[in-house]
């Protein structure tokens, strides 16, 4: 179960459970955010989230990722799909709180300089506005198949805090094998100085 609150031991669950959870995860990730008209995927790799939201929640989304490698010949989703190959540090084609929601799913870990690409997230947020993080945790499954360098959920919570981020909720879901780590912009007029 993908919402399971009990952390569960790496070596119990398959080798493949990633991808055993990976439909549930992004049909989560799109209830979460379904409120959202403009969507930023930040590090979206082949956009596959970003074609799931336009088509399952009507959304606009832009994905970026610094490699674009694997973007999408077209975006399959009838024009609501950007995705631009850029540094998540530096949105400069975003303008300030322009969009409703930012996600970021198996890629934090991955980013140079994570608090630098949250600020900027924070930055293109509008007021109030949505930031969902997913990531592998340390010492989880992901550990043993491929042995990054992952964060574990007090960092995360952590890091969001020290972007500017409030109300910041984070968990370990899907049996203890992702981190799921909730926060949002401050209201207008209560932003950090
Ligand atoms: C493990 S992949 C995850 C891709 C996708 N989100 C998914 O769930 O399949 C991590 C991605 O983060 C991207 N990335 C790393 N640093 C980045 C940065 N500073 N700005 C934008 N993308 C970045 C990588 O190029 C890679 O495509």
């Amino acid at each position: 179960m993908l919402n399971e609150k009990e952390p569960h031991r790496a070596s119990a669950v398959p080798e493949d459970y990633y991808e055993q959870i990976k439909e549930r995860l992004r049909r989560r990730i799109a209830r979460r955010l379904r409120s959202a008209r403009r969507v930023l995927d930040v590090g979206c790799g082949s956009c596959e989230l970003d074609r799931f939201l336009a088509e399952q929640n009507r959304q606009e989304v832009v994905g970026v990722d610094i490699s674009g490698t694997s973007f999408p010949e077209d975006d399959g989703a009838q024009g609501r799909v950007e995705c631009r190959k850029a540094d998540a540090r530096r949105l400069g084609f975003i303008q300030d709180r322009s969009v409703d929601a930012v996600v970021s799913v198996h890629a934090l870990h991955e980013m140079e300089k994570p608090v630098e690409v949250l600020r900027e997230a924070n930055r293109v947020l509008r007021a109030g506005g949505e930031m969902l993080v997913v990531d592998f945790p340390r010492d989880s499954l992901a550990q043993r198949l491929w042995n990054e360098g992952y964060y574990t959920t007090a960092e995360v919570a952590e890091m969001l805090r020290e972007s500017g981020f409030v109300s910041v909720e984070c968990s370990q879901v899907a049996r203890g094998q992702l981190i799921w780590a909730e926060a949002h912009k401050a209201p207008a007029g209560k932003e950090m100085l």
